[in-house]
């Protein structure tokens, strides 16, 4: 497949969210394949292990061939480099994203030139949606089955054990 029809999307999906599933939807409409890519960070405490968050996605996934669910370690720029793709895809929310979306864009850029960011605007309904705000609601005992897919929702019960 030509290179220009692949973008990787990458993030910590802990836990993935409907607004990260609102970018993969919204960048399948111009990427033929996008590779989510599950950031494996050994410094970073995750509530869901590495396996959970890849298993988490390959089931909300499981029908769309288009997207294939993968992990890395280490800088982006040499992950993009074995997987021979030039583009990142990743979503501004806000105002409050652009900084620090522009500094991670220009980074990338500066280490790596011929990598380009594009980025997608969710739907507004999840505009105040982030992973930190699930776990954290949930862990307070709010609800929070209308902001994941099923699968997260029944996951965060079994680790929570709540009912
Ligand atoms: O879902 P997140 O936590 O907002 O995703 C951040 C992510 C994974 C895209 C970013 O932290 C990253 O690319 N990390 C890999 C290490 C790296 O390349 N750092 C330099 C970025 S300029």
């Amino acid at each position: 497949m030509n290179e220009k029809n692949i973008a990787v999307y990458p993030g910590s999906y802990d836990p993935l969210t409907n607004g990260h599933i609102d970018i993969i939807e919204r960048g399948l409409k111009i990427f033929e394949r996008i590779i989510v890519a599950v950031l494996k960070n050994p410094a970073k405490t995750y509530l869901f292990d590495l396996e959970e968050r890849q298993q988490i996605l390959k089931s909300v996934f499981s029908g769309e061939k288009r997207i294939i669910v993968d992990h890395f370690e280490g800088l982006l720029v040499d992950y993009l480099g074995r997987k021979k793709v030039n583009t990142v895809v990743r979503g501004l929310r806000a105002i409050s994203d652009f900084e620090i979306e522009f500094q991670m864009a220009l980074m990338n850029r500066k280490i790596e030139p011929r990598i380009e960011t594009i980025f997608f605007v969710p739907s507004e309904s999840y505009s105040f949606l982030s992973s930190k705000l699930v776990k954290e609601i949930y862990q307070l005992g709010g609800e929070v089955s209308s902001m994941v897919p099923q699968i997260v929702d029944r996951k965060l019960k079994e680790k929570f054990r709540r009912r």
